[in-house]
């Protein structure tokens, strides 16, 4: 990996064939820092949101020592970086195999389980082993994320009091209960709410919690969505672990994934095609742009461009590479109104979810890997603008234009009269 200062001295100097996942390590150690010095607990890096060496590197030497996997794969990483790490294995539904290796022959000692039948097959795949350390994950309320991830995982809360009871009789160690508010989560007070629930449950079952992991779900900078201070979110969680009633040596602990990683990395593609509003790129849906097909997140872009391009702003949509139709990003995305093919767009806050989800279909898919020097486009930790402004006129609309600056003259009197 090479160090740019900038994407576009990158452009200048090879013209990659390939997307180029384009890397800030020093960004995610200052995000890493922050939640460390902030968040009163431990914090366990959500690997799956960037299983990148690079970044399992960086956050090891920001001193993150803890870390949420959720395969076998992921604990060979982490142990690769960090062979001291404090692994949980927080998926809640595992392959006996999967529990077997990671009990036996990595030394992975914190197991989730949601439902009576992976508890018996946890004890079961570890010998019965008594110095588990058992996690519940619980099915609380999520409004208040862009995804929520209830549904599939979480024990309804009607069910949790004899899970919990169930599962503290079998174990001598540490029982704990974890949630996920939904990723991107939008309000603060999820947290605060979802932990008053947990506590319910508790107090229900007539057990005391070792453990109070309040997942993931701390949101980072989209167009169009801003969220509140991530000191908003700590004093949330800070409120509600203050309300629980817990033990004086009760555990906080967090998962963050895409509030560490996402603003750490961006996209540089390349312009293939252009057929009116649409731009063929090299990587799409099957690629990084997960998001930006199947939860249609408007991405921030900019040209990276050697020379000069057009003022006008227009707003365009993407396909990726593939043969599949629905390999296709609706946006809008605006650009340049002259943007063409062999053109270069950097697509920002990219580092969570991106190359976590490519695929090879169709043979495509691979990315490589540079470092540039430059800040991201947006920031949660005061190292960029705090919002990505989405280009809004009056008439755009009708004219599917945008210019950066109000228009000067009487074009521009006739405008503010309205
Ligand atoms: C168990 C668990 N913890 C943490 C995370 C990370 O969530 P986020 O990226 O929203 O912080 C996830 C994401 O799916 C998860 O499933």
């Amino acid at each position: 990996m090479r160090t740019y200062h900038k994407p576009l001295d990158l452009v200048r100097e090879r013209s990659p064939e390939r997307p180029v996942a384009l890397v800030r390590p020093d960004i995610l150690a200052v995000a890493a820092h922050w939640f460390q010095a902030h968040f009163k607990g431990d914090v366990l890096y959500a690997v799956k949101a960037n299983p990148s060496d690079w970044v399992i590197e960086t956050l090891h030497g920001a001193g993150l020592r803890s870390y949420d996997v959720a395969s076998i794969p992921e604990i060979e990483l982490v142990l690769r970086h960090a062979p001291q790490a404090k692994l949980a294995f927080m998926h809640p539904v595992k392959s006996r195999a999967a529990i077997t290796r990671a009990y036996f022959d990595y030394g992975v000692r914190t197991f989730a389980l949601d439902c009576q039948e992976e508890l018996a097959k946890i004890l079961d795949a570890t010998g019965n082993a008594r110095d588990l350390n058992l996690i519940v994950r619980l099915g609380v309320q999520t409004d208040g994320a862009a995804y929520s991830l209830s549904g599939k995982f979480g024990v309804p809360m009607d069910q949790a009091p004899e899970l919990l009871l169930a599962t503290r009789r079998a174990t001598e160690e540490l029982m704990g209960v974890s949630f996920h508010v939904g990723s991107q989560c939008m309000r603060p007070t999820a947290y605060q709410a979802a932990m008053a629930q947990a506590s319910r449950a508790l107090v229900r079952a007539g057990v005391f919690a070792d453990i109070v992991d309040v997942g993931g779900g701390f949101p980072s900078i989209y167009p169009g969505m801003i969220p509140p201070d991530l000191a908003d979110y700590m004093n949330s969680v800070h409120r509600g672990f203050d309300e629980m009633k817990v033990h004086e040596t009760t555990e906080l602990w967090c998962e963050p994934g895409r509030a560490l990683v996402a603003e750490a990395s961006s996209l540089l593609l390349k312009v293939e095609l252009r057929k009116g509003d649409a731009l063929y790129l090299n990587d799409g849906s099957y690629g990084s742009m997960f998001d930006a097909t199947h939860f249609k997140w408007p991405f921030p872009v900019k040209l990276v461009r050697d020379g000069v391009a057009s003022s006008e702003l227009k707003p365009f949509r993407f396909y990726g590479p593939t043969c599949d139709s629905i390999d296709a990003m609706p946006g809008p995305y605006w650009l340049p109104e002259d943007v063409r093919e062999g053109d270069y767009l950097e697509i920002g806050q990219m580092g969570a979810y991106g190359v976590a989800m490519a695929t090879r279909f169709n043979g495509y898919g691979d990315t490589e890997l540079e470092r540039v020097g430059d800040g991201p486009m947006a920031s949660m930790f005061g190292l960029a603008p705090r919002s990505i402004p989405v280009p809004r006129t009056e008439d755009d609309e009708a004219r599917k234009i945008v210019r950066f600056s109000r228009p000067k003259g009487a074009a521009g009197k006739k405008r503010r009269k309205k």
